[in-house]
């Protein structure tokens, strides 16, 4: 398929979707938004993938949603419209490992789609940050309720109203990115974490993502117990068969198809 605002490439089992706008910041529009969407469903339902990884530029993962588009918006566009509903959130839908590859500016409508990521790896040229106050929104794609959820209530609150932005190191000691490196080296990084995880079991890294994504929408004696069906269901997989077997026969596993 081709894309007019993302760049595609797949190396091995893993997907690199690159969003691309260059002029504007890589601001997120509907068209951007609807071929995100549609290339994470293409591969997510490709047995030839098993992670994919979500960039921008340089310059900018994203500078928030395309202000230019959205400026003269009424009520009536956004609500019976449903705007950001009706195209944002495919992502959330995604049951393979989605990497996040932070550079440049990640703010308002872009920190909120690098938070619905699976985990972010920044290059240390990152700067994080949700100014949707500065131009007279409140967030509208879970800034408001992943932030605190990731980097706990007072910073959030710090960014959400002083529309302050943070660095890579503030990101990192602040649990919202998993690892910073050098920006030169952030898509080689990338792929070599995304390349491990594809090496996994597909199956298992499924089952994991929901298990952790389900501790964000229930109780921990809930949350265990659904962790435990997980494990449970493990042996009846030939993932789990070919991964003890190959740790008791002392050679490296191999997950593939698995
Ligand atoms: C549309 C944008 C944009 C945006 C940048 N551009 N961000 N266009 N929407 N969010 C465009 C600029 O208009 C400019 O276009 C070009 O990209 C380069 O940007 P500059 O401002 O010239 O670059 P610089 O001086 O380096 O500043 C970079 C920046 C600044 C700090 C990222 O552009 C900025 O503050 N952008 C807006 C950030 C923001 O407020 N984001 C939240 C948006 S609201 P021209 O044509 O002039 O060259 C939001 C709501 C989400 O995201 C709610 C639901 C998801």
């Amino acid at each position: 398929m081709q894309y007019a605002d993302l760049l595609i490439e797949t190396h091995g089992r893993v997907a690199v979707i690159r969003l691309n706008r260059p002029k504007a910041m890589n601001a997120l529009n509907d068209n951007m938004m609807n071929e995100l969407g549609a290339a994470l469903q293409q591969f997510d339902a490709d047995a030839n993938i098993g992670c994919i990884v979500l960039a921008g530029s340089e310059k900018a993962f994203a500078a928030g949603a395309d202000i230019a588009a959205m400026a003269n918006y009424t009520y009536a566009d956004t609500y019976p419209g449903n705007y950001i509903g009706r195209n944002w959130e495919h992502i959330l839908n995604i049951r393979k490992p989605v990497i996040g590859a932070v550079a440049g500016f990640c703010l308002g409508g872009g920190c909120e789609l690098a938070m619905m990521c699976d985990f972010l790896i920044a290059a240390d040229s990152a700067r994080f940050g949700q100014p949707e106050i500065k131009v007279g929104v409140t967030p509208g794609a879970g800034g408001t309720q992943r932030l605190p959820r990731t980097i706990g209530k007072a910073k959030a609150m710090d960014l959400l109203l002083t529309a302050r932005m943070i660095d890579a190191a503030e990101a990192e000691r602040t649990g919202l990115v998993s690892r910073v490196v050098p920006a030169d080296k952030l898509m080689e990084e990338a792929l070599a974490a995304a390349t491990v995880v594809a090496s996994m079991s597909v199956t298992v890294a499924m089952a994991i993502k929901d298990s952790v994504n389900r501790a964000f929408e229930t109780t921990l004696t809930e949350g265990v117990r659904y962790e435990r069906r997980y494990f449970h269901a493990a042996f009846g997989t030939p993932a789990q068969k070919e991964g003890m077997s190959a740790f008791l026969a002392k050679r490296p596993a191999n997950f593939d198809g698995l």
